[in-house]
């Protein structure tokens, strides 16, 4: 079986590739995608067959894309230029005749009000009226989303947010790209929509205290309202468009978009996902 993985040049398609090679996809069976030539290079020294191909190019996605049985469709970076990007593969995937698309979400993505989510929302609209076989895992969080605010407890004691009491269900990024890499090899789980998060759904006051250890000195969770964040950041030199998306993500937060932490992830992977503090513990 054939995979090609978009995005297999950033971090969690890396893992993706990663995974299906240790679960035994041999590396000739595998399409490594991107832009940077330098990362693509480096697995294609691992024996997996590579191309450097925009989204924007179609006939370099239906070059890569030709024989492939599943496509892993790592959702792209370029927010705002998402849908586009996606529909142009998945285009090219039906022009290709693959078998299945595996996408990367957001959760609970055909309900959420969260920053971000409407690209997604869309991508899996397209998916679901495209004609080919899906499956689309609705990655919660990232735990590495919240090294930089490790950064910050570090220098100053404070994790600043207007999250109130509201909690992240986040996983490792590698946890992520474990269950995709199940998933695309795997059978049973064509039409399927996986909510993956973390085991524990944690608040700021908890990770203030993970972060404390972690980091052997004291942490304190400084939870404002949004207009008093937004004053803050603004005072220390955020553009208002950094500001809104970071008041705006933590209203999500606040409001529990993120909070649910469900056994998606943890059964697929076959073990309990990585805890916050040894994701926070391995970075430094
Ligand atoms: N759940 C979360 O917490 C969370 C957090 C951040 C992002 N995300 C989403 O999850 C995805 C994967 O996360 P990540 O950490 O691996 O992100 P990442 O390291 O930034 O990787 C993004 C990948 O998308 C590729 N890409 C972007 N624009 C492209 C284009 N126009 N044409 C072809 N390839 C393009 C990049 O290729 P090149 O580098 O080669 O250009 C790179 O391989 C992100 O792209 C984003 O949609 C989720």
């Amino acid at each position: 079986m054939t995979v090609v993985v978009t995005g297999a040049t950033g971090h969690l398609g890396d893992l993706v590739v990663e995974h299906l090679l240790a679960d035994g996809t041999a590396p000739d069976q595998i399409v490594a995608t991107g832009r940077n030539t330098g990362r693509l290079a480096e697995l294609a020294e691992q024996g997996v067959r590579t191309a450097a191909v925009a989204y924007d190019d179609a006939a370099g996605l239906d070059a890569a894309f030709a024989g492939a049985d599943v496509l892993v469709l790592v959702s792209g970076s370029e927010v705002g230029q998402r849908v586009p990007q996606h529909a142009a593969a998945i285009d090219a995937a039906r022009r290709a005749g693959i078998g299945r698309v595996v996408y990367t979400s957001a959760p609970h993505a055909d309900t959420s009000d969260l920053l971000l989510v409407p690209e997604h929302r869309e991508t899996e609209r397209l998916l679901r009226e495209s004609g080919l076989a899906w499956t689309i895992l609705r990655n919660n969080w990232y735990s590495e989303n919240y090294l930089g605010t490790l950064d910050q407890a570090r220098q100053t004691g404070v994790v600043l947010t207007s999250t109130g009491t509201g909690r992240v269900a986040s996983a490792a990024r590698d946890d992520y790209a474990a269950a995709a890499a199940v998933v695309a090899v795997g059978t049973g789980h064509e039409g399927r929509v996986y909510e993956l998060s973390g085991d524990v759904a944690w608040t700021f006051d908890d990770f203030a205290a993970t972060a404390a250890d972690v980091l052997g000195r004291p942490v304190e969770h400084r939870s404002v309202s949004g207009d008093e964040q937004a004053a803050i950041l603004r005072e220390a030199g955020l553009d208002e468009g950094t500001v809104g998306f970071v008041v705006g993500l933590d209203a999500g937060i606040a409001r529990g978009d993120l909070a649910d932490a469900t056994a998606d992830l943890r059964t697929l992977i076959g073990r309990p996902t990585t805890p916050l503090a040894d994701t926070l513990a391995a970075s430094l």
